[in-house]
């Protein structure tokens, strides 16, 4: 067969996430690898670097969920959690049921049905920074970009603002599963029996009065048939693991990329039609995800690489976005970039971000709203850290100029 002439994948280059290189630099980093390199070889498994190839696999039918895999490395338990995990669309493979599973929910995420959350989001947003003292040093991770998403969240199932503080935290601790460390599986655990308790309790309540909100949707495609009540659970579940952990970290990105650039913070000011392209870029160059995951269903072929069957891939994102065949000068940030290649921060097909178009939406009004509001404002202290699946902003310190 045609594999015979590849390579294995003993002769993949190494790529070190824990080197200072990567530890320091890391998207100056993978660009200068993915300028030599379209697939390494680190220790969760096979890196695709090339923007295209990238862009292939993530929608390539020969590769499925890595999710599976992801719950061995981890060393979660028998029990609710990872019951939860194994009957959620995490652990469904391209086909029929993975389809099925995503119909309803496509449908009410999908561009308009998105957009009709705009209204609630933009008063969440108005509303939490009526909040804020203004004029002194606040931590804006805890008051601004874990307070958004959860409240935007709570809106969804109809559940009463206080709720915002527990889905924060939950979703912070079991996004822990990303990190792969198995120290952290306990914690992981108890964290999805807590949402699941959580959100039978919501939906049980949610059923004594429909409304017009997401979850009241959800029951009502239930009870057409369109899902089941475990289904429906699952999604509900799965809608809080997957939100503020990861929004919050990119509106924090979007922070501190934009206010640290003060010219392209006062046009955003002046010119809110403005705030989308430049939110494209923040995704382009400095991404959440700086990885999506997935595993090979069939031995195959990468860039003149054997890959076998069950061998863990992971479409390197951040690479990606600063490969320079793809996007001349990756280093620089450059609100006026053309819309293509686009970004992939948010995966793609089959297996694509299910928030993207609402989690759009919500960095877009914080973003228009700050520009606007406080054209002064002031970052004051921000670090990242960057791990090979994410982009984490663990300090954001600023000062909302009046
Ligand atoms: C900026 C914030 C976010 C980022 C960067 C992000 C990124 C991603 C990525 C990379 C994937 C995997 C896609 C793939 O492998 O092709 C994903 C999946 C998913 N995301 Fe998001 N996400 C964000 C926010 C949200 C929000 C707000 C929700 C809530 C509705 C959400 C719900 C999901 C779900 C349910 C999946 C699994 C989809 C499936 O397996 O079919 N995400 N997200």
């Amino acid at each position: 067969m045609g594999f015979i002439k590849m390579l294995s994948m003993s002769n993949l280059p190494i790529i070190d996430f824990h080197s200072n290189e990567y530890l320091t630099k890391p998207l100056e980093t993978l660009a200068s690898l993915s300028k030599q390199l379209k697939v390494g070889k680190s220790k969760r498994g096979v890196e695709i670097l090339d923007y295209n190839l990238c862009r292939d696999s993530i929608l390539d039918r020969r590769l499925g969920t890595g999710h599976p895999k992801l719950m061995k490395v981890l060393g979660l338990e028998e029990g609710p959690a990872l019951n939860y995990k194994k009957n959620s669309i995490s652990f469904h493979d391209r086909g029929e049921t993975r389809r099925r599973l995503r119909i309803p929910i496509t449908k009410l995420m999908g561009p308009q049905g998105s957009e009709r959350f705009r209204h609630d989001i933009r008063h969440v947003v108005k509303s939490t920074f009526s909040e804020l003292p203004k004029n002194r040093e606040i931590d804006m991770i805890k008051l601004l970009c874990d307070k958004i998403p959860s409240r935007v969240y709570c809106y969804w199932i109809n559940a009463p603002q206080e709720d915002a503080d527990f889905v924060s935290i939950t979703s912070h601790i079991v996004q822990q599963v990303h990190t792969r460390d198995p120290k952290t599986s306990k914690e992981v655990s108890k964290g999805f029996e807590n949402l699941l308790k959580y959100i039978d309790e919501r939906i049980k309540i949610c059923r004594q009065a429909l409304g017009d909100d997401l979850l009241s949707d959800l029951i009502r495609a239930t009870d057409n048939g369109d899902l089941s009540e475990d289904e429906l659970r699952n999604w509900v579940v799965k809608m809080a693991e997957a939100n503020t952990d990861n929004s919050s970290h990119q509106i924090a990105i979007a922070i501190i990329e934009l206010a640290s650039r003060p010219k392209i913070w006062k046009l955003l000011g002046q010119n809110s039609n403005l705030v989308p392209q430049a939110l494209r870029e923040v995704m382009r160059y400095h991404p959440r995800s700086l990885s999506t995951s997935r595993e090979t269903l069939e031995d195959i072929e990468l860039a003149g690489f054997f890959i076998p069957k069950g061998e863990a891939v992971f479409p390197n994102i951040g690479a990606a976005h600063w490969n320079s065949n793809y996007f001349p000068k990756p280093e620089v940030f450059d609100i006026n970039r053309p819309e293509k290649p686009i970004h992939l921060n948010f995966g793609g097909g089959i297996f694509s971000c299910i928030g993207r178009f609402a989690v759009t939406i919500e960095i877009e009004e914080v973003i228009a709203y700050m520009t606007k509001m406080f054209p002064n404002f002031k970052l004051i202290k921000s670090s990242f850290s960057h791990s090979p699946m994410f982009t984490s902003v663990e300090q954001l310190l600023g000062c909302l100029v009046e």
